[in-house]
């Protein structure tokens, strides 16, 4: 992990309420997938915010996010040429062991970007398929990365795109007929990822989830991302997760 000055050389939207912000490195990065960076907006906004990493080519790094208060509405506002700085790549990411060949991705709201970091990481040498919900036609995006997974079912919540229903009902209904992967790899609000929970315990499949925790340092020394574990214990989301196998995390 370091802390980068990294210029943006293009800040734009890709879908309704939804901007991709791409930095310049002056180095090379080493990155997992499903690890975030943790981006100073500067000003008043003392506060990081943390964000995937979603895309690295070469040395220029992307994240994708979703407009939602003072920090990222001032982000979408950035110019090409603005230097920031960005802590990265922090948190653990996503493993996939070398036996477990057939990889479900389940992905709602903000969640589906780690997931392509998944995509990429993997593509040519795992069976990807991949189950996503978005809100509306409007807020479908990332098309077409998914679209180079071995399955991509999206839907969306009012069937203005896909069916009408959410990312885990499309998954349980690939595990209906019959597509069953090794893991389950899976990105989005807690509603989500504790319906998905509940499938892979009733459908006894090993299941991975990466948490969005408001977080503050980013780094492990302010505990303000602490999540309960299942048995007892305490975790912080931003060094010991974001990512955690299901069965052991509360949600
Ligand atoms: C590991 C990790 C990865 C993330 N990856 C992405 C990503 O790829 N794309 C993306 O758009 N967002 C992502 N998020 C969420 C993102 O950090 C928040 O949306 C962002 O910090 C909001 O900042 P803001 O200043 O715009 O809003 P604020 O003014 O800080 O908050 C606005 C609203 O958003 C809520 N909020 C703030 N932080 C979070 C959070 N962490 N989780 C849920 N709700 C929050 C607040 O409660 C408030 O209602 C990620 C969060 C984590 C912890
Ligand atoms: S955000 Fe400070 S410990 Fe996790």
């Amino acid at each position: 992990m370091k802390d980068y000055l990294a210029t943006i050389v293009k800040n734009e939207k890709i879908a309704e309420n939804i901007h991709a912000v791409t930095f310049a490195l002056d180095e090379d990065i080493k990155v997992r997938c499903g690890q975030f960076g943790n981006i100073s907006v500067g000003g008043v906004h003392l506060l990081r915010r943390p964000i995937a990493i979603c895309k690295v080519e070469g040395r220029e790094v992307t994240f994708c996010y979703q407009i939602k208060g003072d920090g990222t509405k001032k982000l979408k506002d950035m110019e090409a040429g603005t230097r920031l700085s960005v802590l990265m790549p922090l948190g653990n990411g996503f493993f996939v062991e070398e036996e477990e060949q057939k990889i479900a991705l389940v992905g709602g709201g903000v969640g589906v970007f780690p997931l392509i970091s998944v995509l990429r990481e993997y593509y040519g040498k795992k069976h990807i398929s991949a189950y996503i919900g978005y809100r509306n036609k409007a807020a479908v995006c990332g098309v077409d990365e998914f679209g180079k997974a071995d399955t991509f079912i999206a839907v969306t919540d009012d069937g203005s795109y896909g069916e009408k229903m959410n990312a885990v009902q499309a998954f349980e209904k690939a595990l209906l007929a019959g597509n069953r992967p090794d893991v389950v790899l899976a990105c989005g609000p807690t509603p989500m990822l504790r319906a998905l929970k509940g499938v892979a315990e009733r459908e006894n499949l090993s299941c991975y989830v990466s948490l969005e925790e408001r977080m503050g340092c980013g780094i492990g020394a302010c505990l303000v991302c602490v999540c309960d574990l299942t048995d007892g214990k305490k975790a912080r989301v931003c060094k010991d997760g974001p990512v955690f196998n299901a069965s052991e995390v509360v949600l």
